[in-house]
Order: C-alpha cells, then structure tokens, then sequence
C-alpha cells in the first residue's frame, strides 16, 4: 500500500507499507517527522494528526466517537482531519494522502 506524506512545508515522502498496518504505524516506521505516535495507537495522546487530502476524505471510513472526541482538543484541526493510528491501511486506500499539520500536540 503506498502512502504520500506531505510535511508542512511541502516536502512529499512516498512510503510502501504493509496492509493492516495503520497509517501512524507506516510513518513511525518510516520516520516521518511530524508523526510521533506516542501512545502507541490507542487515541490516547493525538501526536498522530494529519489532514486528510481532499481527494480521499470521501474514501475513508469515518472516525469513531473517541477519535472524535480527541480531534476536539486538538489545535488546528479540520473538516478533514484525522488520528492517523485510526487509517487501517488496506488495498483500497493505496495511493492515500495526508498532509501533516504544522505542529503536533
Ligand atoms: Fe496516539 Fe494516534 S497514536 S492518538
């Protein structure tokens, strides 16, 4: 499954990860900066932020009540925002999109 990360500057990183990983997951093991994931995946601690590209916010399945929740404290999020430990990555999300927000919290 690949997966394009664009940094707040611009900077795009294609990375090929495996199904059934997350998105947190593939950045942290690709060393992405901006995406910490401290908490491991559970919504426990939102280093995980990324705004969803336009061209996918449709495709993905939507966020649950706790992601919800969590998005509520965070600054700077939007419409298309999402943790990114909650993107199960499978065949039909190749080619995804996330842009990574200017700082994490
Ligand atoms: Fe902590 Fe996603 S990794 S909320």
């Amino acid at each position: 499954v690949k997966i394009t990360y664009i940094s707040h500057a611009g900077e795009a990183r294609l990375v090929e990860a495996a199904s059934g990983q997350s998105a947190m997951e593939a950045a942290v093991h690709h060393n992405i900066a901006g995406i910490d994931g401290d908490c491991g995946g559970v919504i426990a601690c939102g280093t995980c932020h990324v705004h969803v590209d336009g061209t996918w916010t449709d495709r993905l399945a939507p966020p649950g009540e706790k992601e919800r929740d969590m998005l509520a404290y965070i600054d700077n999020a939007r419409p298309n925002s999402r943790l990114c430990c909650q993107i199960v990555l499978g065949e039909e999300l190749d080619g995804l999109v996330l842009h990574l927000p200017i700082a994490q919290h």
